[in-house]
């Protein structure tokens, strides 16, 4: 199947091929995007055929990312793959946590349970599989901390160098730790995400690193598969809303191109409204999506938020996430610290549990439900992007009062659930236990 690089940009659509080390299009600086001239799909087919491939034991059907193959083929040889079983991710029905929401239910799509815990897998098998192809040695990326971790298992699993850039003193130790022991050269830099990520792309050429940040076109093709993975098991029954935390905006540009392709395609019958939740302190494309004009994006200069996945200020993906917000009839929201912590409270107390990024999710439902934009009846899909033991300081701090700000304002949770210490003894713990 041919595949190439095509310039986002609609005044330009430049194309190159597959094989150049390009982030952004020479001509137009624009984004880029991957791109399958000519494709046709047998839908019903292929339906079956992915269904057959969960019962395959072979490495690559194994792979809730690569067994969607046909429907990202930029790649001709797949002996370049490294899976770690990637996305294979449940869906999970919550009544309590709906009904927080000001839904009659809530269907979580939980990226958590991935190999290195966050979505970040789903994209990185296909970012690293482009590395090998590429012939690349070194490979990096700027990270609020998964995308660093997932990048550095899956080059430790492919036998690439990894090289990290984070923020000083703002990823949380669960993402730190696993970067450190996959074998990561950790460089802690002294600046926000943005400021690293210009950092990095002058890097990247300076020493051959293969960039796979968002910007990377084949990382975006493998979050796709968060969407088609979705729509698998839900037999091809689009939701009303798909609902997602943004901060760079790259998984919200992967799920919008998978759901509009599988349209395009015959694979489902329409395209889910979706939306974006931010962080209050790091929203400036809630900001842009209230007035959007092509050249009225002002980035945040000091983001801030506890749920430090998102926190950033300059999200590179906002003209995709802008088409794919737009195209599909939907909405942006953002969040407090407190109502993200409470949401986070009320997905734990349901069994499930995820970082603080991914329970803005909730968060920003339980606001557009209470305006009315989404209907308290209407089907809707959060995505989990990462698992509750990525940040469990913070889930600490919450449950016993000791949350605060960036600024150092408390944050009074609502569910708080405080150890007790009790001595030794029987009877005062039944006593206890009795009230
Ligand atoms: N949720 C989590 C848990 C994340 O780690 C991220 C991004 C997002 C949501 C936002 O996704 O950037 O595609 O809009 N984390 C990146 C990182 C930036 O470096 O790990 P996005």
């Amino acid at each position: 199947m041919p595949s190439q690089l095509i310039c986002f940009n609609k005044d330009c659509r430049a194309t190159y091929p597959v094989t150049e080390v390009i982030y952004n299009c020479p001509r137009c600086g624009s984004l880029l995007e991957t791109d399958y001239p000519g494709l046709e799909l047998d839908p019903e087919n292929l339906k079956k055929v992915f269904r057959e491939r969960r019962m395959d034991n072979s490495t690559l059907n194994q792979s809730g990312v690569w067994r969607y193959r046909e429907l990202f083929p930029f790649l001709e040889d797949y002996s370049h793959v490294v899976t770690l079983r990637e996305g294979n991710t449940p869906l999970l029905q919550s009544r309590p946590a709906g009904e927080y929401g000001g839904l009659e239910s809530i269907t979580f799509k939980h990226q958590g349970f991935n190999p290195t815990g966050s979505f970040k897998d789903n994209g990185m098998t296909c970012g690293a599989a482009q590395a090998m192809r590429l012939g690349m040695n070194r490979v990096g990326c700027v990270s609020t901390g998964n995308t660093s971790a997932s990048m550095t298992a899956y080059a430790a699993a492919a036998g690439l160098q990894p090289i990290i850039f984070i923020p000083h003193g703002n990823i949380s130790y669960g993402k730190l730790a696993q970067a450190l022991e996959y074998g990561a050269r950790t460089l802690q830099v002294e600046a926000n995400f943005d400021q690293i990520l210009a950092l990095v792309r002058e890097l990247a050429g300076r020493l051959g690193i293969y960039l796979l940040n968002s910007i990377n076109p084949f990382r975006i093709e493998g979050q796709k598969s968060i969407a088609i993975e979705m729509m698998d098991q839900r037999d091809w029954n689009p939701p009303d809303w798909v609902v997602l935390p943004g901060g760079n905006l790259g998984n919200i540009s992967a799920i919008g191109k998978a759901l509009r392709e599988m349209h395009e395609l015959g694979f489902i019958p329409r395209v889910p409204r979706l939306a974006v939740v931010q962080a209050v302190g790091a929203s400036p494309f809630y900001r842009f999506m209230q007035s959007p004009a092509p050249d009225a994006f002002g980035a945040e200069k000091k983001p801030e938020t506890l749920a430090t996945a998102i926190r950033i200020g300059d999200p590179v993906s906002w003209p995709k996430a802008w088409q794919e917000i737009g195209g599909s009839g939907g909405a942006v929201e953002m969040v407090t610290e407190a109502e993200i912590a409470d949401a986070k409270a009320q997905i734990g107390k349901a069994g499930i549990g995820c970082e603080p990024a991914s329970a803005a999710t909730l968060a920003g439902i339980k606001k557009l439900t209470a305006a009315g934009v989404i209907g308290r009846s209407a089907d809707v899909v959060a995505v989990l992007t990462g698992n509750l033991l990525k940040d469990p300081d913070y889930v600490y701090r919450y449950h016993t009062g000791q949350l605060k700000t960036e600024s150092g304002a408390e944050i009074r949770g609502h569910f708080e659930n405080k150890p007790v210490v009790v001595p030794n003894d029987a009877d005062k713990i039944v006593e206890l236990l009795s009230r």
